[in-house]
């Protein structure tokens, strides 16, 4: 299958839905990414894509009509053109990966101007208004799993990439308990310096481990496990991460290490099935990322997009004719010139409820998702025999 989709379509004052005041026939809405997001721009691309060619016009009474920016290097300076330029085309809400360099510019910009920000990227620290987090929060699963691993000591791996969460949460549950926790910062390690620090804390004793890593640097760590034979029988580690179908634990099920983690995302259930057997049939030169399966962050990427499609069709029945006439100037302007609208955009954004490939998705009112389910897997000493077991946050 070939699918051409233009990076930036059309003429935008045919755009809008103007004179006759009528929810508009063509919705634009911004997308943000940055460098290594390839397959979460894929599942961007597929997800607007079936939007538009959706043959059902309850489902699709208007098109969604991206404008996207692909940032190199997200520091502040390119995220404030990216956005500026978005907000000038006059979109009605972003969809934006961000990292921890850009993550203030954006929801600065953001809560400044009433623009809505969808992202499956870590959850910011503090208010988050006009910010809906896409990606769930794992701290009440690890904690309960911790509690049920019973666990006093063990080592907690961690990088500051989405912020400081997690480590909060688990000094806080060491201090009431008693626990002995190692907390080690592994960000500016290589190879080398993972080697060391698990032959290190081997002599230590240390065999119970907790890595909070994103993907590329879990697995970095994890080969780095394997070549110091520290994936025996003896070792255990759990993964605080959401995707651990994403993770390549080949070598770990032939050495006998245990292995737990979390999925967000349920390979079985007919929506992703549903989904996959599209995913499959890309031509991976036109959707880089497409010859692997979808991993979380462009699950949540795919969802985005559903959210926001959805928000748009309860806009449009409750008859509320969004517009940003007068208001796609200058985003620097001083004082800033809030979209009036945005309030309204928002709160629709934090009411969707709808069934995604991440499963039942609901915002409370800071928008952070409530009410999801994630599975827990265990990978046993027996080799490529993995369990599942069930485990709801609320
Ligand atoms: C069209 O989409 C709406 C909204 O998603 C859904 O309720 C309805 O069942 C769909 N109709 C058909 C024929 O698929
Ligand atoms: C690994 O899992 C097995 C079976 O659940 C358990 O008996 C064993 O104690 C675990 N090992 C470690 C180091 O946690
Ligand atoms: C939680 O989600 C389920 C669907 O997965 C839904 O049936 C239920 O009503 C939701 N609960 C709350 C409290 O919103």
């Amino acid at each position: 299958m070939r699918i051409i989709y233009p990076h930036f379509v059309g003429v935008f004052s045919a755009l809008w839905g103007l004179a006759t005041g009528a929810f508009p026939s063509s919705v634009q809405i911004g997308g943000l990414f940055i460098r290594n997001t390839d397959q979460e721009y894929t599942a961007f691309r597929l997800a607007i894509f079936l939007h538009n060619t959706s043959p059902n016009a309850t489902e699709a009474p208007f098109n969604l009509v991206p404008h996207v920016d692909n940032i190199e290097t997200a520091n502040s300076f390119a995220v404030t053109n990216a956005f500026c330029s978005q907000y000038s085309r006059g979109v009605f809400a972003i969809f934006g990966l961000y990292d921890k360099r850009s993550v203030h510019t954006l929801t600065s910009f953001c809560s400044a101007l009433h623009i809505s920000l969808v992202t499956p990227s870590f959850p910011t620290e503090g208010e988050g208004q006009f910010t809906l987090q896409l990606r769930p929060s794992i701290r009440g699963a690890l904690l309960s799993l911790l509690d049920h691993y019973d666990w006093s000591r063990f080592v907690f791996l961690y990088d500051t990439d989405r912020g400081y969460a997690i480590l909060q949460a688990i000094m806080e549950r060491a201090g009431q308990n008693g626990w002995q926790v190692s907390a080690i910062c592994v960000e500016s390690f290589n190879e080398a310096a993972y080697r060391r620090l698990l032959e290190d804390l081997d002599r230590r004793q240390e065999r119970k481990y907790v890595i909070d890593l994103e993907p590329e640097r879990l697995q970095s760590i994890l080969e780095q496990a394997v070549s110091v034979g520290k994936h025996v029988k003896g070792y255990h580690y759990i993964l605080a991460n959401l995707g651990f179908k994403d993770i390549s634990l080949e070598r770990f099920m032939h050495g006998g290490a245990n292995i737990t983690g979390f999925q967000l995302v349920d390979f079985s259930k007919p929506i992703v099935l549903k989904l996959m057997q599209r995913w499959n049939k890309l031509d991976q030169r036109e959707y880089p990322g497409s010859d692997i399966p979808p991993k979380y962050t462009s699950s949540l990427t795919y969802d985005g997009v559903l959210v926001m499609a959805e928000a748009f069709r309860n806009l449009r029945r409750q008859k509320i004719d969004i517009s940003r006439r007068g208001n796609a100037g200058d985003c620097l302007a001083n004082p800033a010139a809030p979209w009036n609208q945005g309030i309204d955009m928002e709160r629709t954004l934090k009411q969707v409820r709808i069934q995604g490939l991440t499963g039942n998705i609901q915002f409370d009112h800071y928008g952070r998702r409530v009410n999801y389910t994630m599975d827990m897997f265990e990978l046993k000493t027996v080799p490529g025999h993995s369990e599942g077991g069930e485990s709801r946050g609320l």
